[in-house]
């Protein structure tokens, strides 16, 4: 079954969680959409799991449309949301428009993503008005991680969690139809979560969030570089991938790869011919 907006909004009203992945590329996409996964992200975090920078800032609207592509190919029955990166949207209305277009007709998205709560309001307004769908994304924020001094729980004091409370009914209002939580505390994400008619997809935001999202890479045991307390490892994929690269390396080294089962014949009289 194909995943749209509407599964997301039906969700919420059951009371079903929602499930969501990052992904970068077809072959991952495509697995990730045959295990059933509802929707796919093609997180702006690519800067830091797949292009090797420290943090999210660098990446272009050239890099998400390269990946959101790939992914889109892969992707069947998940929506795929790709995220609008830093500077794409918060230089004005008018930017942020254009450029979820182009995340849509050149990357085939099915949904945008952008950071943060009521400053970011006019540009949900109206790129929710030009038929594109928005998924909001609130508490850590990391294209804001320079403003806040570091990656840190959010929301902690009277005065955050009122403002994040504030943020996430103003992202509703203004046309959201999912509000990513990043690293808020479990308590207040469930008030949220209880205040909202759209789903929040929780992200180090506890359990009682309508869905989830994680890094394929950190549940897979991918990436190394460092492991937030909310990543649960379900499978250790690094480790294995390592011994295969391994493998290889002796079996090139010793000449047992490839085998004969890997190699490609000639006729012996063709070959008679070349002596
Ligand atoms: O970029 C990303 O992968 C994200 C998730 C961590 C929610 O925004």
């Amino acid at each position: 079954m194909k995943n749209t907006v509407l599964t997301f909004r039906e969700a919420k009203e059951k009371g079903e969680k929602l499930t969501m992945l990052t992904a970068y590329d077809y072959s991952t996409a495509k697995l990730i959409d045959e295990a059933g996964v509802n929707s796919i992200l093609v997180g702006d975090s690519l800067g830091n799991v797949i292009l090797g920078y420290e943090d999210t800032l660098s990446v272009t609207m050239e890099d998400m449309i390269h990946h959101g592509a790939a992914v889109a190919r892969g992707a069947k029955n998940a929506l795929v949301i790709i995220d609008m990166p830093f500077m794409s949207y918060q230089t004005s209305v008018y930017d942020a428009v254009v450029n979820a277009g182009r995340l849509m007709k050149e990357g085939r998205a099915g949904a945008v993503k952008l950071e943060g709560g009521k400053e970011v309001c006019p540009q949900i307004k109206a790129i929710v008005a030009a038929g594109i769908p928005v998924v909001a994304h609130l508490g850590l924020t990391p294209q804001s991680i320079n403003a806040f001094g570091g990656f840190k729980v959010q929301g902690k004091n009277e005065a955050a969690a009122k403002k994040l409370m504030e943020d996430a009914k103003a992202i509703e209002e203004a046309g959201a139809f999912a509000v990513v939580l990043e690293c808020v505390p479990a308590k207040l994400a469930e008030l949220i979560t209880k205040e909202l008619r759209i789903p929040t997809i929780g992200i180090g935001a506890g359990n009682i969030c309508d869905g989830q999202v994680l890094v394929y890479q950190d549940m897979l045991g991918m990436f190394s570089d460092f492991t937030p307390k909310f990543v649960k490892r379900f499978a250790t994929v690094g480790e294995v991938m390592k011994e295969a690269f391994s493998a290889y390396c002796r079996e090139v080294q010793e000449g047992t790869f490839p085998a004969k089962e890997h190699e490609y014949t000639i006729a012996d009289d063709v070959l008679e011919k070349l002596y």
